[in-house]
């Protein structure tokens, strides 16, 4: 980034279940330096749901937001009017939690008299090995989380090229599910991870999807049923599930899920032309063997990997602050007629695809 003047940007995220705000400072000199970044998650207010409830999410990030804000703020030791523009997630998500934080943060820009910019929240995991590691244009970013799935060749902060991505579920819907059918608690990622860690993945075979189609699009919901089958059979043959089978069931599941995602990433980075290096994002990214699975084909095609930490993986506003940072740099200004995008796809020109951001509900 190049130098000019000192800038402080405030980020607002709330399009699914987590209440973020951060502050980001780009100095002088270009140096980016992550003031704050603090999340309310709503894990608990969901769990007997078995999943996020739309109505009750709003709801809680109108709650939080102002306190989200404060605490931003006193984490970074900065007044309010120390801040120049305030950035927040404007799509795509879950409508009642987009509209609370655009509301939140027009009120904000007003009040100061502070520019707004709105944030694609998958532009914002897209660039936040940009924050993380200074990634330079262009790069491949694999966005993994519980609403999306996508190979994207990031070229500029508007300028994204989708070169897959999945026809179905995504993911981290389909870890979700997973730990739903295992009986592990919500979110499923970090419980079918710990659960796989004693177990043995070889034990089930289960399949591998559109890895026999060329390209890089991915289905994930065969997988899923797979599992879920797998689970019946065994409940009907032992009349029930020891822990080892989950702890198997999961290991064979995850596995499954790692060698698809490296495969369509070996090809997605030979469709890829003129990497600075291929970096990813999005929650299920914290996911380690995916991670280290990622990072060996990186290596087989020669080229840096960047798995920015965990914190940043998933939803935070840090990356929101960033977005909104690089939009600002190129003039980019919303006004108070900025409106909460429930889709909002970030390759406008790519065909019509679940789970691309162009029909998913989550991000
Ligand atoms: O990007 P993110 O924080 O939020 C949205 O999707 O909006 O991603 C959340 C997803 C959830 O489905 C969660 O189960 C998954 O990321 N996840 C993981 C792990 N940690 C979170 N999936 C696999 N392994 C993990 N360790
Ligand atoms: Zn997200």
């Amino acid at each position: 980034m190049t130098a000019g003047q000192r800038l402080t940007i405030l980020g607002l995220e709330s399009s699914c279940d987590d209440t973020a705000a951060a502050v980001l400072r780009r100095e002088a000199s270009g140096d980016l330096v992550l003031l704050s970044s603090v999340v309310a998650g709503q894990t608990s207010l969901h769990a007997e749901f078995g999943g996020v409830v739309p109505e009750l999410a709003a709801r809680a990030h109108a709650e939080k937001l102002d306190h989200m804000v404060e605490e931003s703020l006193a984490q970074a030791d900065i007044p309010l009017a120390d801040i120049d523009a305030i950035a927040v997630t404007a799509g795509p998500g879950l409508i009642g939690g987009v509209l609370s934080g655009v509301m939140a943060a027009k009120g904000l820009a007003y009040g100061l008299g502070k520019p707004l910019i709105g944030v694609n929240h998958l532009a914002g995991h897209a660039l936040t090995p940009r924050l993380t590691d200074g990634m330079r244009y262009p790069y491949l970013m694999l966005l993994v989380s519980g609403g999306h799935c996508q190979f994207l060749h990031v070229k500029g902060p508007d300028d994204f090229t989708r070169l897959g991505g999945t026809i179905d579920d995504a993911p981290g819907e389909a870890f979700d599910k997973v730990a739903r059918i295992m009986g592990l608690p919500q979110p499923g990622g970090p419980s079918v991870e710990k659960a796989a860690q004693s177990g043995d993945a070889r034990r089930f075979s289960l399949p591998r999807p559109l890895l026999d189609r060329e390209g890089c699009d991915m289905s994930f919901s065969g997988l899923k049923t797979a599992v879920l089958r797998q689970r019946d059979q065994l409940v009907a043959a032992q009349d029930g599930l020891f822990e080892q089978d989950r702890a198997d069931i999961c290991a064979s599941f995850q596995a499954a899920m790692r060698d698809v995602l490296a495969e369509k990433s070996r090809r997605a980075l030979a469709l890829a032309d003129g990497i600075t290096g291929f970096a990813v994002a999005g929650g299920v990214a914290a996911n380690q063997t995916l991670r280290k699975a990622l990072e060996a084909v990186s290596d087989e095609a020669n080229t840096p990997f960047v798995a920015p930490p965990l914190a940043l993986c998933t939803d935070n506003a840090a990356m929101i602050a960033m977005a909104g940072l690089e939009r600002y740099l190129e003039g980019a200004r919303d006004d108070m007629t900025l409106s909460a995008r429930p889709r909002w796809p970030l390759d406008q020109s790519a065909h019509a695809m679940l789970g691309s951001g162009k029909k998913g509900a989550k991000a």
